[in-house]
């Protein structure tokens, strides 16, 4: 077996993004465009990857880990003085080596495996990935000679008029003879209008040197397509969303209305899912089969099992056990933790705080640093009052319990199993099983007082237009 090697080139600064963010780390579908490519670099069995840095190289090293090897490159000098820094770590390696760069989100892994296929067919020493597309500017022009073979690669600043005509482009993506390339990158220069050591030109060397230069057509563009800008970004992102959704209704997820639907790359989704228009799913996040994510619902890094509901709600780092539902206008925070068949009605806040098996926080609640067991019912209105300014107290509430409407639970404080907090009580002592605590001051009702407010005035005049 030949060895593949793969180099990818991210060391730019991606001027043209206007960005404090490096270009390569700008994400697409929730996943930075440099990762994107090697993920799909890695599905090929490549046996050394190694990729270029050079602006924020330590935030891109810190991104993609140690799935890579790395060389810096110090200064941008062009796309071929980029490929030459892997020279100490390939240079001397018998083997195929595929190029691609860190701006290019949407290349596939069977686009790679084709390239890597066609290239060996060929017998070539360096093989382009082509496209076709009527408005190849600022691309790299594919010159071919009279008989259709590939005699150079020309940059859109040095392209004459008649070459800057060719509507077939250099993808960015190339095959090459590992050893060859090395080789042939010592011989470029860079007299052209940028000043750089471009790589294509290794191709004119190629020639040059009468070995055989080979180009593989693609015939879908759209999937080579290069951000340079934030508009490229945004078609990108486009590309990439439709074939995300385009996957999950294939598995079985039914998506009211794809357009309206943002779902991150590595969001997992069940069967049977339903999932309405204008909802954002972002993240590491998983949802099981038969659930159902209302519209405008946000849910980033959640973990949902089966038969979840969700109605336009905002979700973030929680897991939602199955049967359990929230909604509408509802907001889990980190570490929520809801139980099976729980209900979470709607204006509830949940944080860092277990709910157990169906117990119910119909409306109006604050539940932080709690742990519920199953069966309660949190009456409306409920505050579990979790900081005294410095310091997060944790309070617990046994099984079968009730809280009634408009209490203030003041942490820390423990109540059992089956007990019984009257409405609109601030409790601060612990609750044993089986009582009930009323902490709130008793009713007093004063004789005649109505008539002492300005307001009394008022209704009495109301009453009298009414009974004319
Ligand atoms: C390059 C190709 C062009 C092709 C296009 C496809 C060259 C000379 N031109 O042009 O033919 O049509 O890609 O998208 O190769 N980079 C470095 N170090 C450098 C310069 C660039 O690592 O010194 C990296 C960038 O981070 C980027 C990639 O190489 O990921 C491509 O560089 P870019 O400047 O975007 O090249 P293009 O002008 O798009
Ligand atoms: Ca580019």
């Amino acid at each position: 077996m030949t060895a593949k090697y793969a180099i990818i080139l991210a060391a730019g600064q991606g001027t043209r993004m206007k960005s404090k963010l490096y270009k390569v780390l700008h994400p697409v579908c929730g996943k930075p465009m440099v990762d994107h490519v090697l993920t799909q670099i890695e599905k090929n069995d490549i046996d050394e990857i190694v990729t270029v840095v050079g602006h924020g190289a330590q935030k891109v090293e810190a991104t993609l880990g140690t799935r890579t090897q790395y060389v810096l490159q110090a200064e941008q000098l062009g796309t071929g003085h980029a490929v030459l820094q892997a020279e100490a770590l390939l240079g001397d390696k018998e083997g195929m080596t595929i190029i691609a760069c860190g701006d290019t989100p949407l290349f596939t892994a069977k686009t790679f495996e084709e390239l890597f296929e066609y290239h060996k067919s060929k017998g070539a020493v360096a093989t382009v990935l082509t496209a076709t597309t009527d408005n190849p500017f600022g691309y790299g022009r594919i010159i071919r000679n009279e008989i259709g073979i590939v005699e150079k690669i020309v940059e859109q600043k040095d392209a004459t008029k008649e070459e800057a005509a060719v509507t077939e482009i250099n993808t960015g993506v190339y095959c090459f003879d590992n050893q060859e390339l090395f080789h042939a990158l010592h011989q470029i220069k860079n007299d052209n209008a940028q000043g750089e050591y471009y790589l294509t030109d290794v191709m004119e060397i190629f020639k040059k040197e009468e070995k055989i230069v080979a180009a593989y057509r693609m015939k879908d563009f759209s999937e080579s397509m290069g951000v340079n800008d934030r508009l490229a970004l945004a078609k990108a992102t486009a590309v990439m969303q439709k074939r995300i959704n385009e996957t999950h209704m294939k598995n079985g997820v039914t998506l009211v209305d794809p357009a309206t639907t943002y779902i991150d790359v590595d969001v997992k989704i069940g069967a049977d899912t339903v999932i309405e228009p204008g909802v954002q799913l972002k993240g590491h996040t998983v949802i099981g089969s038969d659930c159902h994510i209302g519209a405008h619902s946000e849910i980033r890094d959640c973990v949902l099992k089966d038969g979840v509901t969700v109605t336009a709600s905002f979700l973030e780092e929680a897991v939602m056990h199955t049967g359990s539902n929230i909604g509408p206008y509802s907001h889990l925070r980190p570490q929520a933790d809801i139980g099976e068949g729980v209900h979470i009605g709607n204006f509830v806040e949940v944080k860092k705080a277990q709910i157990g098996k169906n117990t119910k926080v119909g409306h109006l609640t604050y539940v932080g640093d709690a742990t519920l067991g199953k069966d309660i019912n949190v009456g409306c209105g409920t505050v579990f009052v979790n900081y005294d300014g410095i310091n997060k107290h944790h309070t617990n509430v046994g099984d079968y319990s009730f809280i009634g409407s408009g209490s203030n639970i003041i942490a820390p404080v423990q109540i059992a199993d089956h007990a019984y907090v009257a409405a609109g009580s601030t409790v601060t002592e612990d609750v044993d099983a089986h009582d009930m605590a009323i902490a709130r001051s008793r009713q007093v009702n004063k004789k005649g007082y109505f008539d002492h407010y300005p307001v009394a005035q008022a209704a009495a005049e109301a009453e009298k237009a009414e009974n004319k």
